[in-house]
């Protein structure tokens, strides 16, 4: 019966854009869908918030230098306004996960902090603060700072209890890394021999045959976090699920999947990523 229910749980939200066998995608504000679905109804949560990096500076892209203007999505607010955006997304996640469900979020310096803050003052039990590798990532033009190349992502329970209830699939991590515990620095693929390390490259030109985004995560990277902490048949969430890789990494472990998205476009793509995905997996 539980199942059942969790199952239905995006039917009736408005704004359904797309949807697909066991996946729904949602256009508009997040906030809003999140606080119109029912609570503890959700076992995953990936979320890729906005950077708030798009303010006028530059970048490097194949070697040229060009403006970081990802979209108006990516713009601050300024530090105060932007903390109480991620303390109000936080807390509508929070209300629908369930006690055994994980949020994850990925984000750089530019958001992290003020996100980890705003989830120790809501009342989330941080698990894990990893960190993740870029090989590829672009090399620093100003030469005043070290190259950014990794990226965070913080792991946490929606509260902390004891014994602890949330989902870990540690033998598998285990299996994974060769018989010793995996470590909180990814890498993959990972040199023969050595252990996992969180190292993604971001995503090449396969993963963006249906169309770009300007802040794609790469598959793999999906496909270790909810084989870490999802089960087949979870319902996974994504509040900026962009073009959708959270969506196509959740149907292809076999989780059901709801996505919501501001921009008709990247509902879209998304939609068309994950109908691929589930006749030909990525
Ligand atoms: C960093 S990107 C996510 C990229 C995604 N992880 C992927 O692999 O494509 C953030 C996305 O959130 C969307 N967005 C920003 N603010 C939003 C909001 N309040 N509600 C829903 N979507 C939002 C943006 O349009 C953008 O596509």
């Amino acid at each position: 019966m539980a199942r059942r229910l969790a199952l239905h749980a995006w039917d009736g939200l408005p704004n359904t854009a797309e949807q697909g066998k066991g996946w729904a995608l949602v256009q508009g504000d997040c906030i809003e869908a999140l606080e119109a679905l029912p609570p503890h109804s959700v076992d995953v949560v990936f979320a890729d918030p906005p950077y708030m990096l798009s303010n006028g500076g530059t970048t490097c892209q194949s070697g040229r230098r060009t403006s970081v203007n990802k979209g108006g999505w990516d713009a601050s607010r300024g530090i105060v306004e932007d903390h109480a955006f991620q303390t109000r997304w936080l807390t509508a996640v929070r209300r629908v996960l369930k006690p055994s469900g994980t949020l994850w979020v990925s984000g750089t310096q530019h958001v992290i902090f003020s996100i980890g803050f705003a989830m120790q003052e809501i009342g989330y039990h941080l698990l894990n603060t990893i960190t993740w590798y870029k090989p590829n990532a672009s090399p620093n033009l100003a030469c005043r700072f070290f190259t950014h190349s990794t990226e965070i992502l913080l792991w946490a329970s929606p509260m902390k209890t004891r014994p602890l209830g949330h989902r870990f699939n540690y033998k598998a991590m285990k299996a994974e890394n060769g018989g010793k515990q995996m470590r909180d620095l990814w890498q993959m693929p990972q040199p023969e021999g050595e252990q996992v390390v969180w190292s993604v490259p971001t995503p090449g030109p396969r993963e963006k045959v249906h169309g770009r985004h300007p802040t794609q995560k790469p598959l793999t990277l999906l496909e270790r976090v909810l084989a870490s902490s999802a089960a087949p048949g979870d319902l996974v969430l994504d509040p900026f699920s962009g073009s959708g890789t959270t969506g196509v990494a959740a149907v292809q472990a076999g989780c059901r999947f709801l996505g919501l998205e501001r921009d008709p476009t990247y509902i879209d793509l998304a939609a068309r990523r994950m109908r691929a995905a589930q006749l030909d997996p990525e």
